[in-house]
Formats: C-alpha cells, structure tokens, sequence
C-alpha cells in the first residue's frame, strides 16, 4: 500500500507524486508517462515528472483525460457477512480487501466497526477529522438497525430499551427506540423482525441489549448512520462514493 504522507491541499506538489497519491501512476511510470509527452499541466505538454504543481489550482491530464484531484474520498460500502471491520486482518478478509486499487491509494479505513456477520452501512474514509467526530461519544450518532431475532419481541422489550438497559458488563445504555416490524413463528420458533435505533456504539450493543431481555439475535443489518442511509442499489460488497449532499449533511452544513 501506497506509505507516501498525504499532501494537504492548497500547497504544491511533484507531479508524479499526485499521480501516485491518486494511484494512477506510480513514480517511475509518471516519469515514463511525461517522457512520452502523455501529461498536460493548464494545457501545455510536461516532460518532467517532477514538476511542481498545485493539484487545487491547476489541471492536470493524462493522455487527454482531466485528473480529478481529491484529499479524501467517502465511501458508502454496504458490508456484507464474512470480512472484518478493519484495514488489515492476519485471518479475515476486510473491508479495504474489497475497494478498487483507485481507492487503496488514499488508505481509507472504516469509521468504526461492524461484527463480521454483521452487513450494511458501512463508511470508509481517510478524513479522520469527520471520522474522530462521528465516532465521538459526546455526539450520539444516531444508528439504526434492522434485526431477526429469536423470540417474540414485544411492547415490554420497547420500554426496557426506552429506558436503557444493564449489559452483562453492567453498563447502562442509553434510551434506544424500537420498532417491531412483525412477529412470526418459522421452524416451531418465535421469531420477530425489529428495527432499532441506538445513539451510541459499545461492543456487540445490539446483540447484547436483545441477550439483557432474554433474546437472541440471528441477523444484523445496519441501515442508517446519522444522516446516511443504506443505497438499497448496492447489494452487499458493493460501495460507492458518497454525493455531495450526503456529504453536506454529515458534517452537518
Ligand atoms: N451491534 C452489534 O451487536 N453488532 C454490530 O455489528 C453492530 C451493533
């Protein structure tokens, strides 16, 4: 994986070294690429990769193509079941092993953790700024869960979470609103279908909450992570960068 720092913006760069940064090109390939007369900086021919160049104020193209400079990239991955939550994994396959090269280069992480069975929403960034603050606990992101439990969840279950719970650590959590989608009986067992939204984010939170009132949890899905809502285009393994709009409104603008 790329180890270059990140260039901050608003500062010159080497050409080759935006290329690289972007992954389009690794060092010696700019050179190769510029020799060739394959790379325009403002519309002139640059022979020399090593040029310096404000990739905010500047336009760059290769072989015609405009590059679109970029710190930081948001992506809206849609976990699916089987990888692990992080950037690398001695055992597991992860998040990251699922993102194209163009991607790899900017080494984006996820912003916080879902279990390995767990699917959905899932973002991956390299801003650990707005990652630090949606993971902050004072900020109580809101995450909304869809679930299949076994046993018949009922109104009781509603007022024990509404009021908080004990975990087996004995930790409080905090009020969390549920939702019983349906209850059902399949292969002789109760089982209900639920939504469940919690403002915090403590280990296992979900299955834990449902174990402090007697029940199980057989699938986890998360749906929404404050203003993001899971892309019902993206089936599981799949991602894609987040609009403009979504990404106004996480940071809260
Ligand atoms: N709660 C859980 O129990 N697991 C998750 O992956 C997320 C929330």
């Amino acid at each position: 994986m790329n180890q270059e720092p990140k260039p901050k913006s608003g500062k010159k760069l080497r050409l080759d070294k935006i290329l690289s940064h972007l992954g389009l090109a690794t060092r010696s390939e700019s050179k190769k690429l510029a020799k060739q007369g394959r790379i325009a900086v403002d519309g002139k021919t640059v022979k020399d990769s090593g040029l310096q160049v404000d990739p905010e104020l500047s336009s760059i193209e290769v072989d015609g193509q405009p590059v679109r400079y970029r710190e930081f990239v948001y992506l809206l991955l849609n976990k699916p079941q089987g990888v692990v939550s992080a950037t690398e994994d001695r055992y597991d396959r992860t998040v990251v092993d699922l993102l194209d090269t163009e991607y790899l280069a900017f080494e984006p992480f996820p912003v916080g953790r879902l279990d390995k069975d767990t699917e959905g929403l899932l973002l991956l960034t390299n801003d650990g700024k707005l990652a630090h603050e949606l993971l902050s606990p004072r900020k109580h992101v809101p995450k909304t869960y869809e679930a299949v439990v076994l046993g018949a969840v009922d109104e009781s279950d509603g007022q024990a979470f509404a009021a908080g719970v004990t975990l087996d650590d004995g930790y409080k959590t905090m009020p969390a609103e549920l939702e019983i989608v349906r209850n059902y009986v399949l292969d002789d067992e109760s089982r209900s279908d639920i939504r469940l939204t919690i403002m915090e984010g403590k280990f296992h939170q979900v299955k834990r909450m449902f174990e402090a009132v007697g029940k199980k949890v057989i699938f986890l899905k998360r749906v929404t992570m404050g203003p993001l809502e899971l892309d019902p285009a993206l089936a599981p393994g799949q991602y894609r960068e987040l609009s403009e709009d979504e990404l106004r409104a996480l940071r809260g603008e």
